[in-house]
């Protein structure tokens, strides 16, 4: 499983162009034979006379997914609609979108295993390696998922999906997340958490039924807030990071389709979610590799020597609200892309109410790995990371049943154990 190394990476930041021959309608046999030989000659003609260099391709090869969509075609379409299939009783049929990332897999996973359809959509671009997210396509094409590749921000591709699959229900996921690397490359995030989230609602609502949407935000929308533990109905309205930005601008985008359109929206306000399969850039994950390196790892502390600390939230209980989010959604109540009535608009925290202190997260890790760590501290950055997050999860506890019942140590068990197996094969034992 972690070997998947020789699979090249296709990072989906481009838009894919796709023809759409057959939605033309031909009153003639003769207009049709005509065309297609012309079509043929000049098929030749490129192929003959067109000089390689002057290509107006760059040589960059995350460009060539320009030439070569990898979607379409009756053998997709019916890996799609399998996919997709509905295999429970009361089973709902959901696009998960980000569903080659860290939560996207488990909660796929976790859907289909109850019997419902699910359809994976992942753009694999190459934020953090891309093998891991090929890893995590591996285990989900075990169980049935299909990932389809491609861009949120490609509104061919999502028509084609709801042309294909009538969705009751979307899990969007996909996203650019990350901190601090908005300061290197706030392109992705425009890209990503504004422009993609608002081609998909476009498509959402104009797709026939129209589907219920359950989309991940953050808890970074809380920004420079002081007053904790952190509420739904807390100001949010001083974000610390361009991706805290986008994230709270998804949120009022939320709002506009469902006061415009009807469409049924539940943001999830993810605290700092952690786990196996997990993600590369998350403290947590590198800490772990640096620590079994011996390499020394920063420790960031706030104004005073205050210690960092997080809200962290394991990813069965992050999944359990996800599914318990989808299975509450009201149905969207527009159709033909016209709002018929009100619709559900919800916003939930999902954290573990427990900050831990990171220097001990860093203790934890100790213990697990039976390695000392290097300790580096270091006064937090103004690059976007906030001293603190704690979840005030009443409201989700009441409508979803949402109950966290992994503690930091429980869980962190898991993810090294997972770590070691993943990356040394399980030569060094976790106990
Ligand atoms: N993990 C956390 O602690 C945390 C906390 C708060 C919010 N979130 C949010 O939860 C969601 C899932 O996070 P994650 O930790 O699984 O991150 P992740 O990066 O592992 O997963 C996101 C996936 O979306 C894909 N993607 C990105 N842009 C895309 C695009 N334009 N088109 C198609 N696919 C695209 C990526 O390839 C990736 O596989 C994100 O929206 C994230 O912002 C996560
Ligand atoms: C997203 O797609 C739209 C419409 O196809 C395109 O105009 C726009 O440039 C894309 N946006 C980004 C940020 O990639
Ligand atoms: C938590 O949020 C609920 C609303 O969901 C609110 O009634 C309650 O006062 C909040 N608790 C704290 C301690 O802020």
């Amino acid at each position: 499983m972690s070997h998947l190394d020789d699979i090249p990476s296709t990072p989906g930041k481009f838009k894919m162009e796709k023809p759409y021959f057959h939605r033309i309608r031909w009153h003639s046999s003769l207009a049709k034979l005509t065309f297609w030989s012309l079509v043929f000659l000049g098929m030749i003609f490129i192929f003959f006379f067109r000089s390689p260099s002057s290509s107006p391709l760059p040589a960059d090869p995350s460009r060539r997914s320009l030439r070569t969509p990898s979607w379409g075609g009756s053998d997709w379409e019916k890996k799609v609609r399998s996919s997709a299939r509905v295999r429970s009783r009361n089973g709902i049929s959901v696009l998960v979108t980000g569903s080659a990332g860290f939560v996207g897999t488990h909660v796929s996973a976790a859907l289909k295993r109850r019997g419902d359809g699910v359809l994976g959509l992942d753009n694999f671009n190459d934020y953090y390696d891309p093998s891991l997210k090929r890893a995590r396509q591996a285990l989900l094409e075990r169980t049935g998922v299909f990932i389809v590749e491609g861009d949120i921000n490609d509104s061919a591709l999502l028509m084609k999906l709801f042309e294909v699959v009538p969705f009751t229900h979307v899990m969007h996921l996909a996203a650019q997340a990350g901190v601090r690397y908005a300061m290197e490359n706030p392109g992705s995030y425009v890209h990503s958490n504004i422009a993609g989230l608002v081609n998909l609602l476009e498509v959402c609502k104009s797709a026939n039924p129209q589907p219920a949407i359950v989309w991940a935000s953050s808890s970074s929308v809380y920004g420079l807030n002081t007053k904790v533990p952190f509420s739904e109905r807390d100001r949010t309205d001083q974000p610390a990071s361009l991706y805290a930005a986008t994230k709270k601008a998804g949120e009022e985008i939320a709002h506009t389709y469902n006061h415009i359109y009807g469409l049924s929206l539940t943001g999830l306000r993810f605290f700092t979610v952690y786990g196996p399969w997990g993600r590369p850039d998350m403290a947590y994950f590198f800490f772990t590799r640096d620590i079994l390196k011996g390499k020394p790892i920063s420790i960031f502390e706030a104004a005073n020597h205050a210690s960092v600390a997080r809200d962290f939230t394991y990813i069965d209980d992050i999944v359990r609200g996800c599914l318990g989010a989808l299975d509450t959604a009201e149905k969207s109540t527009g159709s033909g892309g016209k709002k018929r009535g009100p619709a559900q608009l919800r916003v939930f925290n999902l954290g573990n109410t427990s900050p831990v202190p990171v220097t001990e997260l860093v203790s934890i890790l100790e213990r697990l790995l039976k390695v000392k760590a290097k300790r580096n501290i270091m006064k937090l950055p103004r690059n976007g990371d906030v001293p603190y997050t704690h979840a005030n999860i009443s409201f989700a506890q009441a409508e979803l049943g949402y109950k966290p019942t992994t503690d930091l140590q429980a869980g962190l068990k898991k993810f090294v154990r997972w770590y070691l197996n993943y990356y040394t094969g399980g030569k060094k034992a976790a106990e």
